[in-house]
């Protein structure tokens, strides 16, 4: 039986059902996923039973999966591709995956060979809030005078881990030698501030406030008014979308024209449980010439 898609907003986000995850799914419909996925951005799949290594096998189905080495720390124990996003204490410890995402940030835009697909099943969830927002970068864009298209399109920024975790208040829980690593392991990077979609075409905007410190060749302040201007254009509320969690959804968003955010609209006392998987893109940007950092 074909899927049914069904719009979750006018501007993004799309509910997906008439399919089961569990099992083996064929290629016309691994087509009409991927194409549905496309046209929206972010789908939403309702009620899966997903078991580590049948969210690994509905993954690969995508390409290559991340084995989570630039932030090695918080894999799941026996499937490396499994990256935990919980609250729970893990062996007797604070989790440090508790407030990930805190920021608006695009997966793995750090680095030169950023995710493409996020895959991200909910186990756990607090009574009320948990929520998750996805943004559509192509409006974004699109919604911006010529002129300023015009400028952006020929600009690089920099995105880095280390921005990142420096100026994001959920951060404090982190030890500062795991950060230390982190910084080692994920160098600044050089992205475009326009990035041409590899499968679709269209441009879209390719920054966040998470992870864009500056334009590339200018100062942090002289980057910051027109940074600050993008980062809130992009997330007017006509170009997101915001899931209110159930156990057993599988959001799955595509990082080359969205960003997302983990909303902190809940409270620690209560559960959120995650498996996170991450499909590997095509590269994008280089690493900073130490002249330019
Ligand atoms: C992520 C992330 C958002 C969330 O897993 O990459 O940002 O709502 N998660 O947990
Ligand atoms: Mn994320």
């Amino acid at each position: 039986m074909p899927i049914q898609v069904r719009p979750l907003s006018y501007g993004i986000g799309a509910e997906i059902s008439g399919v089961d995850l569990g099992r083996p799914v064929d290629d016309a419909t691994r087509a009409a996923i991927r194409q549905a996925w496309l046209d929206h951005l972010v789908i939403v799949f309702r009620g899966q039973d997903l078991p580590p290594p049948r969210q690994i096998a509905f993954g690969r189905m995508f390409g290559e999966l991340d084995d989570h080495k630039s932030v090695p720390f918080y894999r799941h124990p026996e499937h490396p591709e499994i990256y935990l996003i919980t609250n729970k204490k893990i062996g007797g410890k604070e989790s440090q995956t508790k407030d990930t995402g805190r920021l608006w940030h695009s997966d793995h835009s750090f680095t030169t060979h950023p995710t493409m697909a996020t895959m991200l099943y909910c186990l756990e969830i607090p009574p009320v809030g948990g929520t998750t927002m996805v943004c559509n970068m192509y409006r974004a864009y699109e919604t911006l005078s010529p002129a300023l298209r015009a400028v952006l399109d020929k600009l690089d920024a920099v995105h880095s881990l280390e921005h990142y975790s420096a100026h994001n208040p959920y951060f404090t829980s982190r030890d500062p030698e795991q950060i230390r690593k982190m910084n080692e392991l994920s160098p600044p990077v050089a992205q475009p501030v326009v990035r041409v979609h590899p499968e679709t075409g269209r441009k879209a905007l390719y920054i966040s406030e998470g992870q864009t410190q500056r334009f590339v060749g200018m100062s942090q302040a002289e980057s910051a008014g027109l940074l600050q201007y993008l980062f809130e254009h992009s997330v007017k509320p006509e170009f997101t979308y915001r899931h209110a969690w159930k156990v057993n959804d599988m959001l799955m968003w595509d990082n080359r024209c969205t960003n997302h955010l983990a909303v902190p609209d809940y409270s620690h006392q209560t559960t959120r449980h995650m498996h996170r998987l991450t499909v590997l893109g095509t590269p994008s940007g280089r690493l900073l010439e130490p002249q330019e950092r």
